[in-house]
C-alpha cells in the first residue's frame, strides 16, 4: 500500500497508483489486466488475485477477462522469478481453464500457454508441477490442446512426473493421460517413450495399488494396434494383466484389466495366446464377481474371445443368460451381445442357451428400450431358431407378438435383426401362419430407402410368402406394387 512507482514506468500501473492509494482493490476488470504488465511484483500478485477472485465468480467474467486480453499476459505470469506471482498466477490461469465451454482452453493454447505449462511440468519445484498440471488435465479436455500437448513435446515429461513422490502428481499424469490416448499419434509417441514399461512398473508395484485402475485404463486406451500388443507380450505384461484382472475385492481395477484384455483379444494370433494361458476359466470366474462394471467387462471380452472356436466351446456352461434378470441396461446390452456370438454358427452353445430358459428371457428382451439389446435379442433368438425343439419354445414365449414393435422400430440395426429373425423363425410352415400379423410391419419395410434393411425385408417376405396366407395378407397391404416399384429402380439403374 501507498507503494512508490518507478517514474520511468509508462504502463498503466503508474497512473493508476498515482491516482489511488490502494493499488488493486476497487479497480474495474480491465484496469486489472493491464495491471498484469506491470512491472511492480508486489502489484502484480494483486493483480493475479484480483483476477482469480473476478473470474471465480462465473463464466460470464471469464469471458469478459477473455475479451479484455487477461490470458497472455497470464500465460507469462506462471514462469516469473517471484515464487507468490507465479502461484497466483497459476490460480487465475487455472480458474480460467475450467470455463464450461472450451473457448478459454483454446484460447490459452493459441496464448503460448502450452509452452510454459509444460516446461514447468520439469521444475524443481513441486508446486509448479502440480499446478501445471492441473491446468493442463483441463486443457487436454478439449480435443485441439490434447493434440497440442502432443505436437509441443508434452509426452515425455508427463511420463517422467509417473515416477514422482507425491501421489497427487501421479493421479493426475495419469489422468491427463487417459484423456490424450485417446488419440493414436499420441499413443505411438507414450509406446515409443516407454510409456507401458513405465505403467507395468507401477501395475506390478503393490504399494501403489490406488493408481492401478488409472493406469490399466490409459494401457486399455494404447492397446489398439499391434506393435503395441506385441511390446505389452514380450515384456510379461499379458500376465500382468491376468493378475491384476483378480484382484480381489477392487472392481474398478478388475474391470479396466478385463477391457485391457479384451483389447488384446482383437488379434486372432492374441486369442490363442490368451487361450493358452486358459483366460476362459478366469472369465468365467469374474461373471460371479458382484460389481456390474465387471460383470459388463467381462461380457465384451466374451464376446471378442467368441471368435475363437475353441474358446466359444469353454463358454458353453457360462452363465450370462442370468445376468439378463439384472436391471442393469449396460449389462444387458453386453450380456446379450455375448449370447448372439456365443450361439453364432454353434447349435450345442443355442442349445446350452435354451436349458438355461435363455429363449424364454430373450423374447421379453424385444419389448425392451435399449436398441442395442433388443438387435442382440433378435439375432440370438434367429441363431437358435434352427433346432426345432428351441423354435418351438421360442414361439410358446410370445415371440409372434413380440417381433411386431421391432418390426416398427427408426434404429437400422434393430430392424436388420429383427427381418434377420423373422427369417430364421418362418422357416416351417406352422411358424410362417403365426407369422401373418408380422405382415403389415414387414410390408411396410419395402418402403425404406436402407439398402440393407431393404435386403433382408425381401428375404423375410420371400420365406414368409410361401404360406398362402401370409402371401394374401402381404398383398393387401400392397407388397406386389412395391417390389414390382423395387424391382423397376433396380432394373433402371442397371441399364
Ligand atoms: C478425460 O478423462 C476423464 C477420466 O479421468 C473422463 O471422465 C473424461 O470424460 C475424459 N474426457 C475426455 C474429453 O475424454
Ligand atoms: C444385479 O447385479 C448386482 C451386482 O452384481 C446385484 O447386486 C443385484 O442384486 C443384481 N440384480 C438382480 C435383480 O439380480
Ligand atoms: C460378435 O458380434 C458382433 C456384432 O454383432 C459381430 O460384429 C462379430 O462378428 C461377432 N463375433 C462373432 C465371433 O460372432
Ligand atoms: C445386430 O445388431 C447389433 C447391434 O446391436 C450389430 O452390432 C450386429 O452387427 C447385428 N447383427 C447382425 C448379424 O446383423
Amino acid at each position: 500500500m501507498g507503494k512508490k512507482v518507478k517514474k520511468e514506468s509508462e504502463t498503466p500501473c503508474k497512473e493508476t497508483l498515482q491516482l489511488k492509494p490502494l493499488p488493486v482493490e476497487g479497480q474495474t476488470p480491465a484496469t486489472v489486466v493491464l495491471l498484469l504488465s506491470c512491472p511492480e511484483e508486489d502489484i502484480l500478485v494483486k493483480a493475479c488475485e484480483a483476477i482469480h477472485t473476478f473470474a471465480e465468480k462465473g463464466d460470464e467474467n471469464k469471458v469478459s477477462l477473455l475479451g479484455l486480453g487477461a490470458l497472455e499476459p497470464l500465460c507469462q505470469l506462471i514462469t516469473h522469478n517471484n515464487k507468490l506471482i507465479r502461484r497466483n498466477a497459476f490460480m487465475a490461469l487455472g480458474i480460467m481453464a475450467t470455463n464450461v465451454d472450451f473457448v478459454c482452453k483454446v484460447k490459452i493454447s493459441d496464448n503460448k500457454g502450452l509452452p510454459p505449462l509444460i516446461q514447468l511440468l520439469s521444475s524443481p519445484d513441486s508446486n509448479d508441477k502440480k499446478n501445471s498440471l492441473e491446468i493442463i488435465f483441463n486443457l487436454v479436455q478439449d480435443h485441439q490442446s490434447r493434440l497440442a500437448l502432443h505436437e509441443l513435446g508434452g509426452i515425455p515429461p508427463l511420463l517422467e512426473l509417473l515416477k514422482s513422490d507425491f501421489p497427487v502428481i501421479q493421479h493426475l499424469v495419469l489422468k491427463t493421460l487417459q484423456n490424450v490416448t485417446t488419440d493414436t499419434d499420441t499413443c505411438n509417441t507414450f509406446r515409443e517413450e516407454q510409456g507401458f514399461e513405465k505403467l507395468m512398473d507401477i501395475l506390478s508395484n503393490m504399494d501403489f495399488r490406488d493408481l492401478h485402475a488409472e493406469a490399466l485404463q490409459v494401457v486399455a486406451n494404447c492397446l489398439s494396434d499391434s506393435k503395441s500388443l506385441q511390446l505389452i507380450h514380450k515384456g510379461g505384461g499379458l500376465t500382468r494383466l491376468m493378475e491384476s484382472v483378480l484382484t480381489p475385492n477392487l472392481p474398478e481395477i478388475q474391470s479396466n484389466a478385463v477391457k485391457c484384455i479384451a483389447r488384446v483379444a482383437q488379434s486372432s494370433e492374441n486369442r490363442k495366446l490368451l487361450h493358452g494361458q486358459n483366460v476362459e476359466k478366469i472369465l468365467v470366474e469374474l461373471l460371479s464377481v458382484a460389481a456390474i462394471s465387471v460383470k459388463t467387462a467381462t461380457c465384451q471380452a466374451v464376446s471378442v474371445m467368441s471368435f475363437h472356436l475353441a474358446s466359444k466351446d469353454s463358454f458353453r456352461d457360462l452363465a450370462v443368460v442370468q445376468l439378463l434378470n439384472n436391471e442393469s441396461l449396460e449389462l444387458k446390452e453386453a450380456a446379450t451381445q455375448a449370447l448372439s456370438n456365443l450361439t453364432h454358427s454353434n447349435q450345442l452353445n443355442a442349445f446350452a442357451v435354451y436349458e438355461a430358459g435363455g429363449d424364454e428371457i430373450l423374447v421379453q428382451q424385444l419389448y425392451g428400450t435399449c436398441r442395442r439389446t433388443v438387435a442382440n435379442s433378435a439375432v440370438t433368438l434367429g441363431n437358435m431358431a434352427g433346432q426345432e425343439v428351441i423354435h418351438c419354445s421360442i414361439f410358446s414365449h410370445g415371440a409372434k407378438q413380440a417381433q411386431v414393435e421391432p418390426l416398427q422400430s427408426t434404429d437400422t440395426q434393430v430392424l436388420i435383426n429383427t427381418t434377420l429373425c423373422l427369417t430364421m423363425l418362418a422357416c416351417d410352415t406352422e411358424a410362417r401362419a403365426e407369422l401373418q400379423s408380422a405382415g403389415g410391419p414387414l410390408v411396410n419395410l419395402l418402403r425404406s430407402y436402407h439398402k440393407e434393411v431393404l435386403h433382408h425385408a425381401c428375404l423375410a417376405i420371400n420365406v414368409c410368402a410361401s404360406d398362402v396366407n401370409a402371401a394374401v395378407e402381404m398383398c393387401q397391404f400392397g407388397a406386389l406394387e412395391m417390389l414390382q416399384e423395387i424391382k423397376g429402380a433396380i432394373s433402371a439403374s442397371w441399364p
